[in-house]
């Protein structure tokens, strides 16, 4: 089924992307971001999570993306057991476009998604260097769990962030 979410934020809409969206999302990778994927790593990511893969557009143009995986393994918050968690694999806004609540909001509505696909957990990496990333993720609520030496290929360390989907009981 079409997933028909649209959700606005002043002149731009987020929107769950389509196939057509993937050169302009790629073009905006390119520009904003030095880790690079094949278009068809794009399009098994839309097609297998189209509930996390979203973009950010002002006029029909494409100014931001958020693309996930949906995984089951080893919980990234607790000690011990599994759990079924998305994974923020990408996200990117323009530069100009920045600073307007964008990547805030691709975030959120990704771990809407990912609720919806019954993740109790989200995680991502993030290069220890990217303090607004760092920022964002925090106000969200994600924590540093640990720090990953050699992560990116020009060997700079990563934060694993992660947070829980679950809402505290009361
Ligand atoms: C990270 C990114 C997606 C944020 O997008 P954005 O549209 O600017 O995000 P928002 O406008 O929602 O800002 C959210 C928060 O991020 C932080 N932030 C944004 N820009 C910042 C900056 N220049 N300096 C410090 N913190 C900043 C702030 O905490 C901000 O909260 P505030 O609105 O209360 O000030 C964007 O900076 C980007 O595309 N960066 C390049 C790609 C990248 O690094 N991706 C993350 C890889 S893990």
């Amino acid at each position: 089924m079409q997933n028909s979410f649209v959700k606005r934020i002043g002149d731009y809409i987020l929107r769950p992307a389509r196939p057509e969206d993937i050169p302009k999302v790629i073009s905006v990778n390119l520009a904003m971001l030095p880790e690079h994927y094949s278009e068809s790593f794009y399009d098994e990511m839309l097609r297998e999570s189209p509930e996390t893969f979203l973009v950010a557009e002002l006029a029909g143009e494409v100014l931001g993306y958020i693309m996930c995986r949906i995984e089951y393994g080893f919980s990234t918050l607790k000690k011990f057991g599994f759990a079924r968690k998305g994974h923020i694999v990408s996200i990117a806004v323009i530069d100009d476009h920045r600073s307007k609540g964008l990547g805030s909001a691709l975030v959120i509505e990704a771990l809407n998604g990912m609720r919806q696909r019954g993740c109790t957990e989200a995680y991502l990496e993030v290069r220890v260097s990217n303090a607004p990333a760092i920022r964002l993720y925090q106000k969200l609520d994600f924590k540093i769990v640990t720090r990953i030496s050699g992560y990116y290929r020009d060997g700079e360390e990563a934060y694993l962030m992660a947070a829980s989907l679950v809402p505290p009981s009361t």
